[in-house]
């Protein structure tokens, strides 16, 4: 990362008013731990632009601390892995339209079938592109969403296997509730997967690649690791949950930081911002932080920063692209000074889990819900 020097004195500067710091070297350290961990091959999942902290850049990453696969969501997102010249192998998770299925094919990028029409339309296209497509099947075990029903699910291998432009390279499911590893849910989803494992086993239909473990999944469950896990949240450094929190080693991969705009002092009984949903009762510092709503910071009253260290109320509500900060707690703050909004300042931290908490939310969404706007900046 490059810092000029600002034309205000003494001012570091990256030319950016609101960014987005990344440590890929955290994601690497946190890639290498899951492998060490898990002891098997790691999929990391690097859907949603890498969970708000970049597709490309993550992937790559991912794949220098020992990831052999990438998982996304759309092809798209597989395609611009591909294209970047990424050397995993990539498998796109959610549903893939049959159009698209010769170009994924071309790219050797990995689609998930759960469905037999669906999967006789990619053959189809596939075949029609001159290419074998290779193909996960899904099961559902019990999360309602994605998947083929576990009934017929030797049938399905089976009919699956038979089809010429297919390749069956995996069988995974997915947990509903591994982040809360004291209920007994995940434990029934793995034994009923286990039943059909056995089942292909005997049919001599194993394929190579079985899994099932998300973050919490591969930290928390053993039994859910079989020969590749899926970590999402967790190579970011992010927890799972409360109640499933990450080993102390791991990183959080991201802050998220803003210039002070403005700095002065108002007098008592002035309206803050739009409607004037705070009016100071004193002469209060009042600064300007250049974040706002379409940069992902909530429009919600009761929002924090850190100003020199120092945790500081948003006060007013928050505008389009900037903020109003309460700076009585730091009376040297001036234009130009950093506001933290996730990450560390001095002493004091603020985490997507803790923002998480105050929006009502979980940090998967505080951080996937960072805007396309805002630059990141790569370390
Ligand atoms: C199919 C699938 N596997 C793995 C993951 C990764 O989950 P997590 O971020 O909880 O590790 C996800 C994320 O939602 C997913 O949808």
């Amino acid at each position: 990362m490059i810092y000029f020097q600002s034309i205000i004195p003494g001012m570091p500067s990256n030319g950016q008013t609101n960014w987005i710091e990344v440590d890929l070297g955290a994601i690497r350290h946190n890639v290498r731990r899951l492998r060490e961990i898990s002891g098997v091959q790691v999929m990391a999942v690097v859907k949603a632009n890498g969970y708000g902290h970049g597709l490309v850049e993550v992937g790559q990453a991912a794949v220098e601390g020992g990831a052999k696969w990438l998982g996304v969501a759309r092809v798209d997102e597989a395609l611009s892995l591909a294209r970047s010249g990424n050397p995993a192998r990539i498998m796109v998770l959610g549903y893939t339209e049959p159009e698209r299925v010769g170009e994924a094919a071309m790219h050797g990028v990995r689609l998930a079938v759960y469905d037999r029409q669906v999967a006789q339309a990619y053959a189809l296209c596939a075949g029609e592109a001159g290419q074998v497509l290779h193909v996960h099947a899904k099961f559902d075990t019990g999360m309602g969403r994605l998947g083929h029903n576990l009934q017929d699910g030797v049938e399905f291998m089976r009919w699956l296997s038979e089809q010429h432009a297919l390749r069956v390279e995996g069988v995974f499911t997915h947990l509903a509730e591994a982040d809360e590893p004291e209920k007994p849910t995940t434990l029934q989803q793995l034994s009923k997967f286990d039943a059909l494992l056995a089942g292909l086993n005997d049919a001599g239909l194993r394929p190579e690649w079985v899994h099932a473990a998300n973050s919490a999944g591969t930290l928390y469950f053993p039994g859910s690791r079989y020969d590749l896990v899926r970590p999402g949240i967790s190579i970011y450094g992010l927890q799972p949950s409360d109640s499933a929190p990450l080993p102390e080693d791991f990183r959080p991969a991201l802050s998220w930081k803003a210039c002070l705009a403005s700095v002065k002092t108002l007098p008592p009984g002035h309206g803050i911002g739009y409607n004037f949903r705070y009016y100071t009762s004193r002469d209060e510092r009042i600064g300007v932080a250049a974040v706002g709503y379409a940069d992902g910071f909530r429009r919600r009253l009761g929002n924090f920063a850190l100003v020199r260290g120092k945790r500081v109320p948003v006060v007013g509500g928050v505008c389009m692209d900037q903020c109003m900060l309460q700076l009585d707690a730091v009376p040297d703050a001036r234009i130009g000074d950093e506001v933290v909004l996730i990450g560390k300042q001095g002493e004091s931290c603020i985490l997507a889990e803790e923002i998480g908490r105050e929006w009502g939310t979980i940090n998967y969404e505080v951080v996937c819900g960072l805007l396309a706007r805002v630059p990141r900046i790569y370390k």
